[in-house]
């Protein structure tokens, strides 16, 4: 059954019908298409077009669909969309009570508030996954507080920092992940029902009781806008493309440190992967494609802003485009952040390969300079000394804190016996103590409020 067949003499071709069909993609709507379908027949009886009793009977075979998507015996045929499927099942169980409900409504409208109401819940499974994954980063980052690591700029060895540091470093990513994805999804929570195709309708629906049956706090103001408007697709995918950038980040940094040159992770065995021909590997396939999948995602982002520009007002077909991507986006997104929090929480952090990496690269040249700066030499000086004692070290490959009082006051004569309290990685470390720096006392603070952030998450 078509919803749209009487003005046409010819049948459809098959391949358009084909090319047109959205179901083998928006099944997942229907538990949303129902909601909105039991609330629309309600705002028809509010305005007499279902009596009572039609209402019911609708609302009955409403109810028994849903059950019959759930077991997966829904009677599907060669429908055009969900929207179809379902009214098509409804008419032939109900007759003419069935196809009143259609008054009123557009596929248009209906589209666009199944879409949100579905996006509302996804958003919320995400961010769910996100918390988990949060979770574990926090739990490796109190178990291994007091770890010291090399941190990095250019990928060279650049000033000591806690490993807890670092990995709350990822927290405040996810976090704001986390917080923009609520705000998105608060956005998104407004109902298009009563927009009709473009124009609204001419019946008067009750938008606030549609709104609220169907689950949406708020309604859309401009009819034409609500049914052309994707901008809630947008702005979810710009949430979930940069949480998978941020997962790919820390999914690079896990492949870096897994490689034995660097030897500071070692990925649970059930997390990593073998090879056919080279019987020794464990590789950290995980993080691989979680840093692929990341690309995946952001795709269906460009893909969805490239298929919106040059639409005009109000719907076009364009937009039924707007799906696949998306809903792929979701299920990779899902599945990396579980696989990925599996894989942070069974890692092992080797403290003494980390330890002994922060002591190398002259990572406390910095502290040189500033220990000078300490003493009234201006820092630019004080940088050009400390350049100078690197290179000296360079020569005869020593450290920093190596070389002897007199050669250090040759270079300056400030400098005196109490600069190799300055130059130890737990000094250096312990130095940076302000809010958001790596010194131990600050970083058990900040893993307190990461705590406390995430309990508030879980009510
Ligand atoms: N399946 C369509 C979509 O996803 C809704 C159908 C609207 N079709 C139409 N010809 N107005 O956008």
């Amino acid at each position: 059954m078509k919803l749209w067949g009487g003005r046409f003499a010819k049948e459809t071709e098959e391949a358009v019908h084909a090319y047109g069909s959205s179901l083998s993609f928006d099944r997942r709507l229907a538990p949303y298409d129902i909601r909105v379908s039991r609330a629309h027949a309600l705002a028809l009886e509010d305005c007499g077009i279902l009596s009572g009793d039609e209402r019911a009977k609708i609302a009955v075979a409403l109810g028994e669909m849903e059950e019959e998507l759930e077991r997966g015996t829904f009677p599907f045929g060669n429908d055009e969309d969900i929207h179809s499927a379902i009214e098509r099942v409804l008419v032939e169980r109900l007759g003419d009570a069935g196809a009143k409900l259609r008054a009123g409504r557009s596929r248009n409208d209906q589209v666009v508030a199944d879409l949100r109401l579905y996006l509302m819940d996804a958003t919320v499974r995400l961010m769910k996954g996100l918390v988990a994954l949060m979770e574990a980063l926090l739990e490796q980052a109190e178990g291994n507080m007091g770890v010291i690591m090399p941190g990095f700029t250019h990928l060279q060895p650049a000033q000591p920092v806690l490993l807890s540091h670092h990995l709350l470093a990822y927290f405040e990513m996810f976090k704001r992940d986390v917080e923009r994805l609520r705000e998105a999804r608060k956005r998104m929570d407004r109902c298009p029902l009563g927009s009709g195709a473009l124009a609204g309708v001419t019946l008067p629906l009750d938008r606030d009781m549609l709104a609220r049956e169907s689950g949406f706090s708020q309604v859309t103001a401009n009819s034409m806008d609500a049914v052309s408007d994707r901008d809630f697709v947008a702005d979810v995918l710009f949430g979930y493309s940069l949480a998978a950038v941020h997962l790919s980040r820390l999914a690079e940094e896990m492949i870096i440190w897994a490689n034995p040159a660097f030897g500071y992770l070692e990925m649970d065995e059930a997390y990593t992967t073998g090879s056919s021909i080279m019987p020794q590997k464990a590789n950290p396939d995980v993080a691989e494609l979680a840093r692929g999948k990341s690309g995946r995602i952001t795709g269906h982002l460009v893909s969805l802003l490239t298929m919106l520009k040059g639409l005009p007002l109000a719907y076009n077909r364009d937009l039924q485009e707007d799906k696949e991507g998306l809903f792929d986006g979701i299920d990779q997104l899902d599945i990396t952040l579980e696989v990925m929090a599996g894989a942070l929480a069974t890692a092992g952090f080797d403290a003494g390969s980390m330890r002994k990496a922060a002591g190398e690269g002259f990572t406390n040249a910095t502290d040189l300079a500033d220990y000078l700066v300490s003493k009234g030499v201006p820092f630019l000086r004080a940088h050009e000394t400390a350049g100078k004692l690197v290179r000296l070290c360079l020569e005869g490959e020593r450290r920093l804190e190596e070389l002897t009082l007199k050669e250090l006051r040759a270079a300056d004569k400030s400098i005196d016996e109490d600069i190799y309290d300055h130059l130890g990685v737990e000094e250096c470390v312990k130095a940076r103590d302000l809010h958001g720096g790596t010194a131990p006392a600050r970083v058990e603070e900040a893993l307190w409020e990461a705590r406390r952030w995430l309990e508030t998450q879980r009510v």
